[in-house]
């Protein structure tokens, strides 16, 4: 008999055509997540759940769900998963990391130069027909790349390769990080500091960590008081590593030059939050991971990962790996 699968939203063809192959699967069929209680309704009787960042997956659903085995994220981050709960319960965990590491970073560099060079404040001043003076020295100014000043908050994939793009900026490169990564600092030449100095020396601050219990507001408003006037703030991370509301006042009060979020302590986010209202802001629905190739590519590993693991193997994209040692994958191929 096929292992049973429930997927919480239709995932790119690549990975849901091999899903549908190799399982009884049934799929969620609207563009929205599935309410909760849906989730705990149908978790009840599956061997595996196919997860997105926005599904809450905690205590409450595993309690439910007697036969899960495996959840299978199409994500890197996994911040939505109680993974410690599930590790107990002898429930693999797994995630699409890699994959996505240059588009995001791409991503990441789009935002910069687009907050840099007020590129969706340009095009808002077209469309509005305020662009009556042909050429103004002082017309939308911005603030130089080349030559600036990166600090990176979180040195693993993405971080670097966020830092390998500034190379060809010929940008001063810090990084912070809780350990050290010496390939960031032979291969782009990144100097390692402490959160603070980076945050007082960057003229743009890029965040790549993940969000855990140590990095919650990570970026407060203490620390919003060390960052330069002139300074622009990145985050293609999570949005509750930055207090948003310190951020919004710091940017209300200029202490900021500007930031570029792609995340949000609350996503999506509602018509009233005052980020809408800041124009030296850009906002974008968290798509950093959001090209044609790269999100098949997650797909399919989403599908690689049940695999293995129905196959008798561990997944190749195991977050929690003491989770052998409370149960081994089957040993029996499907
Ligand atoms: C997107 O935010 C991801 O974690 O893949």
């Amino acid at each position: 008999m096929k292992p049973k699968v429930y997927v919480t939203r239709e995932i790119p063809e690549r990975g849901m055509k091999i899903i549908l192959e190799h399982f009884d699967a049934e799929v969620w069929p609207e563009y929205g997540p599935p309410p909760k209680k849906v989730i705990i309704e149908k978790a009840r009787d599956v061997d595996a759940l196919v997860t997105l960042l926005s599904d809450k997956i905690d205590a409450e659903i595993f309690d439910a769900a007697p036969k899960l085995k495996i959840v299978a994220q199409m994500a890197v981050g996994y911040d939505n998963i109680d993974v410690k709960e599930a590790t107990k319960r002898g429930i693999y965990v797994t995630n699409t990391p890699g994959v996505l590491t240059e588009t995001t970073a791409d991503f990441a560099w789009a935002l910069l130069m687009a907050i840099a060079r007020r590129v969706v404040e340009a095009d808002k001043y077209v469309r509005d027909g305020k662009w009556k003076v042909s050429w103004h020295p002082m017309m939308l100014l911005g603030r130089d790349i080349y030559g600036a000043t990166l600090g990176i908050i979180g040195a693993g994939r993405i971080g670097s390769a966020v830092a390998r793009r500034a190379k060809g900026f010929n940008m001063k490169i810090l990084y912070y990080d809780k350990v050290r990564n010496p390939q960031i600092e032979s291969e782009v030449g990144a100097k390692y500091v402490d959160l603070d100095t980076l945050l007082r020396e960057s003229d743009f601050i890029s965040i790549h960590v993940p969000l855990t219990e140590e990095t919650y507001h990570m970026i407060d408003a203490e620390k919003l008081r060390l960052v330069k006037k002139t300074a622009y703030i990145i985050n293609t991370s999570r949005g509750s590593v930055i207090d948003e509301k310190a951020l919004c006042e710091a940017l209300r009060e200029g202490r900021l030059a500007g930031a570029a979020l792609d995340v949000f302590e609350q996503e999506p986010i509602s018509m009233d939050n005052p980020l809408l209202k800041l124009s030296n802001v850009i906002l974008a629905p968290h798509i950093a991971s959001a090209s044609y190739e790269t999100r098949s590519r997650m797909a399919e590993m989403v599908a690689e990962n049940l695999i293995a693991f129905f196959e008798g193997r561990v997944p190749p994209n195991l977050v929690n790996p003491d989770v052998v040692k409370v149960r081994p994958p089957p040993d029996k191929k499907y």
